[in-house]
């Protein structure tokens, strides 16, 4: 269908329909010119296709689909193929429901664990974001189905998320919360991008020009269509002049205003137009690249699901080596998740699922007894349950708690909060470790629980939401058919009021500030040496990986240049395994306030025992670059990094530095109120001010000791001349205004 030639057909009215959708969620059709309407849904980890009463929440009935583990337990598997599987599964399962675009991935940064929606979000690390988003939307798009990136942008708490301004520094958007989405765009090329509920430093995300046209369009390259969140319009003219292309859910009653404000002249008919090919586009696209007679295996969907899991899962602690479980020895599964298994979260995300398994429905062939010991529903002990299961805890050789977070605690909609798990959960693991030493705990949470009983467990196995099949993942996990190699995405704090956004959690008077800037997550923690519980990129595995010869093709590069780097992972233990290996570029400090370390690649090796292999990575500038308002641009600061090669954040376990010679220049007008030290920052203020260093720095020391011999060693010298404005020296008498202004002028020029 040619867009072009359709245009002139439209009646003003039509362009103004087609810019909303029909319904809750269909694009617009506009039959006498051929143009069908297509349908959008949830996502992002399966379908929410609401055949008749349709709401944007999950409340109303949707069909059956199969559910995926959450995004917050995907993250884990720290696996670009992973989540590659995901996107190309869902493809399927999309076209055979003639769905045409599937509202995710889900990948807003996780500034606080409280909010609520972390369940459906990746990380707090926006590398990770971005490649996992890449990955499944690649994957999505090859199969003909649009994939709709959200929620663009700054959403990162669920309170007051209609109407919250999330007020965040230029540096910290960029470097934290648009990075992953512009990792997306620049890699992927998705064909839609969600707009948030929230404001950004003011102006709402649906007509924030700076935020749909200036970065995501003319910065990223992005050719694809930007759709509100479900009522998330505010002033619709606003929006079009801004970027936003198609108003969701439809039909809306901002057609007749978009005639009127063209009729009027307050709205350039040529902003509609590109509107309404973007729309266009994505429709045609979608009818072109519709798969027909597809039919989709959900029991093979059911075993894609579980097999997902058994790779996100997160080996948090393992003493004694208590897992695997024997299969012979007598199992005590307490808690009512061993039966009614939490598997993923509440919201629009919310899936009809296909089949749950529950871990007690996989353990066939296993010698277990259940006990119920304490109802999701309820958060109070019930001592009646608790005693029942205490009871059963004496007499078995292993207990198994499967334990969690519920779904009135986390869900879209509202943040926690507190990390607590419900009370009875927590009374029932210390009462049966107590009996019972052998006691594993498998969690089912959609982002960090405190951990009261860590120490007094033997093991904890993290399943996340893990999707519909989790129960039998569980069990092969927890008896070896399969090796936890899963990595937690999420820094687990020790306790709340350590987390960086504690302070500014969730705002005031309908504004947040992000106030810890660029240090969220480890990013935080490691630059204030803090301890936590569990640490970004830790997780165990029944074998053990060694790490060996890290080569660098070279020591000494510009920014320019790109760097490879490789080295060795060996098994070293008993069980097959994999391994996330990640990469972390350490900072050792410039002028720039920074993290000390940032992922910056990650791979995941499958090995045998005592097989080695090479893992390689290609670094290029954006590996050692922060992002700078000056040039609007990302920059790398000269100086010595190290490459660290790592199995987590906290446990590096190779690493050599490599010196960068940055090529950026970042403009700058100098007066005659900048310093000496900040004039000789630039070459051009080295050469203007060489020759007069000795005379300045001679005045400096009688200045000084005028001042009255103010113990003025060297470091008070050197100081003083360096921070001192040049205006001063005029004032001290060591320069003149003459000289002052042809310096200034000098460096400018
Ligand atoms: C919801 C969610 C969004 C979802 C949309 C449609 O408000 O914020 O993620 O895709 O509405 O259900």
């Amino acid at each position: 269908m040619d867009i072009k030639k359709i245009l002139p057909e439209l009646s003003l009215k039509e362009k103004a329909e087609l810019i909303a959708g029909g319904d809750f969620w269909h694009t617009k059709a506009v039959e006498r010119l051929n143009i069908p309407a297509v349908m959008m849904t949830d996502g992002p980890i399966g379908l929410r296709k609401q055949a008749d009463k349709a709401d944007h929440l999950g409340i109303g009935e949707s069909i059956v689909s199969v559910c995926f583990p959450a995004g917050a337990a995907l993250a884990a598997s720290f696996d670009r193929d992973l989540l590659a599987k995901l996107g190309e599964t869902l493809g399927d399962e999309c076209q055979a429901e003639d769905i045409s675009m599937l509202l995710g991935p889900a990948m807003n940064i996780k500034r606080s664990p409280l909010c609520g929606r972390n369940f459906e979000y990746f990380s707090e690390d926006p590398y990770l974001t971005g490649q996992l988003a890449a990955a499944y939307v690649k994957a999505l798009e090859k199969k003909g189905v649009a994939s709709c990136a959200k929620h663009f942008a700054v959403n990162n708490q669920e309170k007051f998320r209609m109407t919250s301004d999330s007020v965040v520094d230029e540096r910290s958007l960029h470097e934290i919360y648009l990075a992953g989405f512009e990792m997306l765009v620049r890699e992927a090329h998705p064909q839609g991008i969600m707009c948030s509920y929230n404001k950004i430093n003011g102006v709402y995300a649906s007509e924030n020009q700076e935020l749909l046209t200036d970065i995501l369009r003319k910065q990223w390259g992005f050719e694809g269509f930007v759709v509100t969140d479900w009522g998330a319009v505010k002033d619709r003219v606003q929006g079009l002049l801004s970027g936003l292309d198609l108003e969701m859910p439809g039909p809306g009653n901002n057609a007749q205003k978009i005639v009127d404000a063209v009729t009027s002249g307050s709205l350039d008919e040529a902003v509609l137009d590109k509107a309404v090919c973007n729309v266009l586009k994505f429709v045609f696209a979608s009818k072109s690249s519709k798969a027909e007679n597809i039919v989709f295996d959900r029991e093979k969907g059911h075993a894609i699901s579980g097999k997902l899991a058994t790779e996100c899962a997160v080996l948090l602690k393992n003493n004694g080596n208590i897992l695997p479980l024997n299969k012979k020895c007598k199992a005590a599964f307490i808690g009512e998740f061993a039966v009614n298994p939490r598997y993923q979260g509440g919201g629009s995300s919310h899936i009809n699922a296909y089949k749950v398994t529950s871990a007690v429905m996989a353990a066939t062939g296993i010698p277990y007894e259940y006990a119920e010991g304490f109802k999701t529903k309820e958060s109070v002990t019930n001592q009646k349950l608790l005693a029942e299961a205490v009871e059963l805890a004496k007499g078995s050789d292993v207990v198994v708690v499967f334990a969690g977070l519920t779904d009135v605690i986390e869900s879209e909609g509202y943040d926690r909060k507190t990390l607590a798990l419900p009370e009875n959960q927590n009374a029932l693991i210390e009462a049966v470790a107590e009996v019972n030493p052998k006691t594993v705990v498998v969690l089912h949470n959609g982002s960090p629980v405190a951990m009261p009983w860590k120490d007094k467990v033997a093991a904890i196995l993290d399943m996340y939401l893990g999707g519909e099949d989790v129960g039998a993942a569980a069990i092969a996990l927890l008896y070896g058919n399969a090796n936890p190699c899963g990595k937690l995405a999420e820094t687990f704090p020790l306790k709340l009021s350590d987390n960086p956004s504690f302070l500014n959690f969730p705002g005031e008077n309908g504004h947040v500030e992000y106030r810890e800037g660029v240090f969220v997550g480890y990013r935080y923690y490691d630059k204030k040496e803090m301890d936590v519980l569990f640490p970004f990129g830790y997780g165990l595995s029944y074998t053990a990986f060694e790490y060996n010869d890290l080569t660098l093709d070279k020591t000494h590069m510009t920014d320019t240049e790109t760097l490879t780097v490789s080295c060795k992972i060996k098994n070293t233990g008993e069980y097959t395994g994999k391994e996330i290996v990640q990469v972390y570029i350490r900072n050792y400090g410039g002028n720039i306030i920074r993290p000390i370390r940032e992922l910056r690649d990650f791979t995941k090796v499958e090995l045998n025992p005592r097989e080695e292999k090479t893992v390689e990575f290609t670094l290029n500038k954006r590996a050692f670059a922060y992002y700078e308002p000056r040039i609007m641009d990302w920059c790398v600061e000269s100086g010595i990094y190290s490459v660290e090669i790592a199995a987590s954040s906290r446990d590096i376990r190779l690493e050599f530095p490599v010196e960068v010679k940055s090529t950026a220049v970042i403009p700058t007008t100098f007066t005659r109120y900048n310093t000496i030290g900040q004039l000789m920052s630039v070459s051009a203020g080295q050469q203007v001010l060489e020759p007069l260093l000795r005379k300045v720095q001679e005045g400096m020391g009688n200045v000084l000791t005028t001042i009255g011999e103010m113990g003025a060693g060297n470091e008070m010298m050197q100081a003083m001349t360096f921070e001192m404005p040049l205006v001063s020296f005029v004032l001290f008498g060591i320069l003149t205004e003459e000289q002052v202004d042809g310096i200034v002028k000098a460096v400018n020029k």
